[in-house]
């Protein structure tokens, strides 16, 4: 048998095992030029046909066309059944709706920090730090809190070993802040405080207050109760209505609760307000004179207000959340809605 046909049948075996195979528009062309184009391997066996005996020219002449014309129609036929399978002419259809990304946005807590601090800066105060780590000296002795205060008791404190421990408020800032600066001083501090309270809708054991101090000389109460009013309406708006109650604080003297009315429910009660039209933010008061003999401040010479924020209560106020909890469950459900 001529070597010719012999090589014929194996281009047939070759290129039809490959067609089997070929998913990708480039593959198909690539098979095309190698088989089926001009100098693919068909045409060069044809050209060879002169090289070989006359009389078996014809013959292999004929095998080769056939063959030829085979792998063509089954070559149409395959790249007919891959366009059926694919995308129409594999380009991108510009009509079809975009991909959402996610797009990630800062916690509603942050937020209200951010704002919280926009606020003060306009007021003229800046923000101080502490750490979430304090000693017994700055949580509770130099904030004139005795001995025997219960927020000293490892009931309602995470002590990591004896006098050291997770600050439980953000007053240790204070004394930190008087301790490094003469006055006047006008500090806000946001941070993370912690308490060993179960958790339900209204506790978690950790949550955010934001401190404020003003010592300077002649500061009064009414300058706190006025600055207060203003945060209130910058913040909600001027339908806010603020209520201070009589309260004791060890570090402020005298001290108050302060309120804000309940936005959810516009003052008439309801769930989040526990129905009286209120909720309550924190407390403040004017500093103590012990504290500032404690940081080395003539009480005599100055005066001071201070106040906290629970940033968590002013949270769930803001964006109308029932449970506090669900500003810590990451709960991207709940959080991608505030
Ligand atoms: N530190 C107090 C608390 O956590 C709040 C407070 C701050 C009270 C400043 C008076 C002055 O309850």
């Amino acid at each position: 048998m001529s070597t010719l046909l012999t090589r014929l049948d194996e281009l047939r075996d070759k290129a039809f095992g490959e067609l089997k195979n070929l998913t990708s528009a480039t593959d198909l062309e690539a098979f095309r030029v190698k088989y089926l184009g001009r100098k693919g391997a068909i045409t060069g066996v044809l050209r060879e046909l002169g090289s070989i005996e006359p009389e078996q020219r014809a013959n292999v002449g004929a095998e080769a066309n056939k063959l030829k014309n085979e792998l063509t129609s089954a070559f149409e036929k395959h790249q007919e059944s891959l366009k059926s399978k694919s995308i129409p002419d594999s380009k991108v259809d510009l009509t079809l709706p975009g991909r959402s990304r996610f797009l990630g946005k800062k916690h509603p807590i942050s937020r209200t920090i951010d704002d919280i601090i926009d606020i003060f800066y306009s007021l003229g105060f800046s923000v101080a730090e502490g750490p979430d780590v304090e000693t017994e000296w700055y949580n509770f002795d130099a904030l004139n809190t005795p001995d025997d205060h219960p927020a000293r008791d490892l009931a309602d404190t995470f002590y990591i070993k004896d006098n050291i421990l997770l600050r439980t408020h953000t007053s240790p800032v204070q004394i930190r802040t008087m301790e490094n600066n003469k006055p006047p001083v006008r500090i806000i501090a946001p941070g993370r405080c912690y308490r060993k309270d179960t958790p339900d809708a209204s506790h978690a054991p950790n949550f955010f207050q934001t401190e404020g101090l003003y010592v300077d000389k002649d500061v009064t109460f009414s300058d706190l109760k006025g600055v207060i009013n203003i945060f209130a309406r910058r913040l909600f708006g001027p339908e806010i209505k603020v209520r201070f109650r009589p309260h004791f604080f060890p570090f402020t003297e005298p001290s108050a609760e302060y309120d804000f009315s309940c936005l959810i429910c516009k003052g008439d009660g309801c769930r989040a307000c526990k129905h009286t039209g209120w909720v309550e933010i924190s407390g403040a008061g004017m500093v103590d004179p012990a504290v500032f003999e404690a940081v080395g401040y003539d009480p005599e010479k100055y005066t001071g207000y201070a106040f906290g924020m629970g940033v968590d209560r002013i949270t769930m106020l803001r964006y109308g959340i029932a449970d506090i909890r669900y500003l810590y469950d990451n709960d991207l459900r709940v959080l991608r809605g505030i």
